[in-house]
């Protein structure tokens, strides 16, 4: 194995398999609501959130925001700026907030903070991955594919300063 190559922590099989129970759940969760809006953090989100939007067996729409927060680096700093934000009115709506991985917390709790005052009807959480040791917040992810641990990981839209992230399956890399 080249020192490039990340290493295997989560097969495409069991991201597979997980993603669609995870769509089981939330359909079942959300059997009444009319629309769900999921709204996708760019950019990590864009591969979990195309598998789980096509899984759901209720309405849905989709919409996006972006932030960014740690540059290059890999260690949060905790500032959150808003780089994009939605297209859609969210006031009476319910919405979903998918992002690819929670570490601290910060960026959701900062997406939350922005989209609360918007009054939707709902407003929950789903990530597809949770580094459960870092997470700092005194609330609950709504939803989690995986808890993993402290390592810097890459692959299923994750990036490691924009490489892998069109890996098939979740590997680790060496990261500083
Ligand atoms: P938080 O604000 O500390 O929860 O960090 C969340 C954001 O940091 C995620 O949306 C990712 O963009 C990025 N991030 C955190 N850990 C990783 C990782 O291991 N690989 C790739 N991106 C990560
Ligand atoms: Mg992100």
């Amino acid at each position: 194995m080249s020192p490039e190559e990340p290493a295997l922590l989560i097969t495409e099989e069991a991201i597979r398999r997980r993603v669609a129970e995870m769509a089981r759940t939330i359909s079942s969760d959300y059997a009444d609501v009319d629309d769900l809006l999921l709204v996708g953090i760019l950019r990590g989100c864009f591969i979990f959130l195309a598998d789980l939007s096509r899984q759901l067996a209720i309405p849905r729409s989709i919409d996006f925001m972006a932030v960014s927060s740690y540059g290059r680096s890999t260690t949060s700093t905790g500032a959150v700026r808003l780089i994009m934000d939605l297209r859609t009115e969210i006031a009476g709506k319910h919405v979903l907030i998918v992002d690819d991985i929670v570490d601290t917390g910060y960026t959701l709790q900062y997406l939350m903070e922005a989209l609360k005052p918007r009054m939707p009807a709902s407003l929950k959480t789903c990530v597809f991955l949770r580094k459960r040791e870092n997470f700092r917040m005194d609330w609950e992810i709504d939803y989690v594919g995986f808890d993993i641990p402290d390592l810097w990981v890459v692959g299923y839209g994750l990036d490691y300063a924009d490489r892998h992230r069109t890996l098939p399956y979740i590997g680790a890399v060496k990261a500083g």
